[in-house]
């Protein structure tokens, strides 16, 4: 098997009598025969069912798709992207060392390495905005460990010139890390490129239901052996098998969902572009997206996450978002459904609008993860929504 959407329809699963869909081992402990045999388990519990905060089969198939979809040697799914992300990040670092970061990575991200790992673990964090090789070089110490990056990054979706990157990382002897959530492995191949860890939320376009929370980390049998032993044992972020079952059955049309959503996102994107009442468009799909160039050198897609700022202020938004009707309204993204959200309702818990205004941040910015619905009537409801701001 060579061609993705064959590893994705196949990898992991063995012709099966009992039917063609994977059981779900819905199994908490997995029993013996005899001493000799759960005594031979023992002898390799990275490989074997014994407990399920470990091995359980249902979730392995699922492990054994995405390692080979990806291009890794190995992976290990986890109870969501953050366990996902906490775990690899905890897997290169101790307390002293120094990481160079993305700014605008995912925000619980963000926190927790400025937050929890700075203030009570005494890690060193430096955050640059990725968007040249020299930041990478000139924020170098002689105890940086690990290249934290997530290509496009959240809100913004500025992009990380990843090849140069992972040079730099291995002349030094730095450890790369990369959230690949938007692109997914079926339009980024950071393994081919030489990350050392991949990480995805599986909330978003692996699954791509809606209907599950989970995470993966994707890289070398070495470092994924390790973790399994460690930070996946002493943290416990486990993924249960039924939604292991779940996201197999979502990952089976991932290429084709993604084609969708990108074939939409594309669409609305250049209606946004053109309308009067929009400032910006944020999506990196479009030719004028300033660094669609570097995009294309590592991505042979694009999903549809994108965010755009109209022209208008928090009155103009609460009309815009209460007009809408087939864009539900909501965080998160990737999923079937299409939905919009205005980080402006978040920023308002924290100051009021006056001091928003003074600090030039904009209220007008919305982010909408385009969904498979057709883009005609997701256009006609984004054109109704705008006539009433
Ligand atoms: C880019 C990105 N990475 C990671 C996460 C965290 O994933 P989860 O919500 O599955 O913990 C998110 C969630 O929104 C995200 O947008």
């Amino acid at each position: 098997m060579k061609d993705l959407e064959t590893i994705i329809a196949h990898a992991g699963e063995k012709r099966n009598k009992m039917g063609v869909a994977p059981p779900i081992c819905q199994s908490s402990l997995f029993t013996f025969d005899s001493y000799e045999e759960i005594s031979k388990a023992f002898d390799d519990p990275y490989n074997t069912p014994i407990y399920s905060r470990g091995n359980n089969p249902t979730v392995r198939i699922l492990e054994e798709k995405v390692a080979a979809a990806a291009g890794g040697e190995a992976c290990k799914f986890f109870s969501s992207g953050m366990a996902a992300i906490s775990s690899a990040i905890l897997h290169y670092i101790k307390s002293g060392d120094h990481i160079i970061a993305i700014k605008n990575i995912y925000g619980p991200a963000n926190n927790f390495l400025n937050k929890y790992l700075k203030e009570k673990f005494n890690v060193e964090i430096t955050f640059i905005s990725g968007n040249d090789i020299e930041e990478f070089k000139s924020e170098i110490k002689e105890n940086t460990k690990l290249f934290y990056l997530e290509s496009p990054s959240s809100a913004i979706f500025s992009i990380q010139n990843l090849k140069e990157v992972v040079k730099l990382a291995k002349s030094k002897n730095i450890k790369t890390i990369l959230d690949n959530t938007w692109a997914t492995f079926v339009y980024q191949r950071p393994m081919e490129i030489g990350i050392d860890l991949e990480v995805h939320s599986a909330s978003k376009y692996i699954s791509g239901h809606s209907d599950v929370v989970a995470g993966c980390v994707i890289g070398k049998e070495k470092d994924i052996k390790e973790m399994f032993y460690e930070e996946f044992s002493y943290l416990g972020g486990v993924l249960g098998p039924f939604d292991a079952w779940l996201i197999l059955r979502g990952l089976r049309t991932l290429p084709l969902r993604l084609k969708q959503h990108s074939e939409n996102a594309l669409k609305i994107a250049l209606f946004l572009e053109k309308h009067p009442k929009i400032k910006k468009v944020n999506y990196v799909g479009l030719e004028s997206f300033p660094q669609h160039n570097i995009a294309k050198q590592t991505m042979t897609g694009f999903s549809g996450l994108m965010s755009f700022e109209i022209n208008t202020n928090v009155k103009g938004i609460k009309n815009f978002i209460n007009t809408l009707e087939i864009f539900s309204i909501g965080v998160s993204w990737g999923g079937y459904e299409s939905l919009a959200y205005a980080p402006i309702i978040s920023i308002l818990k924290e100051m009021p609008e006056d001091q928003i205004k003074s600090m030039g941040v904009s209220p007008g910015v919305i982010r909408i993860s385009v969904g498979l619905e057709s883009s005609r009537e997701l256009i006609l409801d984004l054109e109704r929504a705008l006539n009433e701001v």
